[in-house]
């Protein structure tokens, strides 16, 4: 069976597997949005490739927002294959980012080769991404020439925080602006296939798009990007703590799981839950009544002990075990 795809002009698929690097420079270059957010497992993966999401980034965001750290500095190499290797498992559309986190590639050229090779092989990520400028474009070189798709990260680097004394606007300055867009270029130049560009003011974001021919994906960088990208718990409204001001929260989980678990608690409390229908019955005939009397509205079933009608019925069939054990009635 062929697993070649169509690609439709603008970076589109007709199904398929992952969009390339190809299908979001064709995105670009038709003037389509791409699309991207963060994901750190599978199931949140599965609900934003459903969304037809495009890009689906293992970031290192996942230091704050699933670890519950101050930054993203203590994020290892080892957490973000595990991430991503869920996310890999619930994606099927989106193509894969994993982040490089601190201090896996800025040792030595080897160095990040070898932990790039990691996150494409272990964590099944289409490409790496990371953050740097011009210093970085070396590195960059060196795993693109290895057959390693990179996506650069340019303006704000949050692996920085501590250097910099806090998450802040880069490119405000004349000097700084144009030091944003010098970055852009060297990682171009470097080989690098997309940027995200972070937290620049949206004249930055708009020369560095003019600047590079690559897709320029923006985070807190205004409209004049190729595409967006958000921490998905940030996009859900499922991050309680305050937020940038570059985010929009597009729907409310916090609040929806908040009251969903406080609906749980009360009706555990009060023995509302568990009802006859999540109850599994014990013996032949008697999952049947259970259902029955769970669809007719009665709140209790009493059991009656599994009636043993000869010997023969001890040993049962290996179909009615296996009908019996179905968890998922
Ligand atoms: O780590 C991350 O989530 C990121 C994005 C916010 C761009 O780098």
């Amino acid at each position: 069976m062929s697993t070649l795809r169509e690609s439709t002009p603008d970076g589109g698929r007709v199904g398929g597997p992952a969009l390339s690097v190809r299908d979001l420079q064709k995105k670009r270059n038709g003037g389509k949005p791409i699309v991207m957010s963060t994901a750190y497992d599978a199931l949140f993966a599965r609900m934003l490739d459903e969304a037809d999401v495009d890009v689906l980034l293992v970031g290192d965001s996942l230091g704050m927002v699933v670890q519950g750290r101050e930054d993203t500095v203590g994020v290892t190499l080892e957490d973000v294959i595990y991430h991503c290797r869920c996310v890999a498992r619930g994606r099927k559309r989106a193509h894969l980012v994993a982040d490089m986190p601190f201090m896996s590639y800025q040792v030595s050229e080897a160095q990040a080769l070898q932990n790039a090779a990691r996150l494409v092989q272990e964590g099944h990520a289409q490409s790496v991404k990371l953050e740097g400028g011009r210093e970085m474009a070396p590195t960059v070189s060196r795993l693109v020439n290895a057959g390693i798709a990179v996506m650069g990260h340019v303006g704000l680097h949050p692996q920085k925080v501590h250097q910099l004394g806090g998450f802040r606007v880069q490119g405000k300055t004349e000097e700084s602006a144009r030091a944003v867009v010098q970055d852009a270029v060297a990682l171009e130049q470097a080989g690098a296939y997309a940027l995200v560009i972070e937290a620049v003011p949206q004249d930055v974001a708009q020369a560095v798009h003019r600047a590079v021919q690559i897709p320029v994906i923006g985070i807190g960088a205004g409209p004049h990007c190729d595409g967006q990208v958000l921490v998905c718990y940030d996009l859900l409204g499922l991050n309680p703590s305050r937020a940038p001001k570059f985010v929009r929260a597009f729907g409310e989980l916090f609040t929806s799981g908040v009251n969903a678990a406080r609906q749980y608690a009360q009706a555990v409390r009060t023995r509302a839950f568990p009802e006859a229908v999540h109850c599994y019955g014990k013996g032949e005939g008697k999952d049947a009544s259970a259902q029955d009397a769970a669809t007719k509205g009665a709140n209790v079933v009493t059991l009656e002990p599994p009636t043993i009608h000869s010997r023969h019925r001890d040993v049962p069939s290996e179909g009615e075990v296996k009908r019996r054990d179905q968890v998922f009635g």
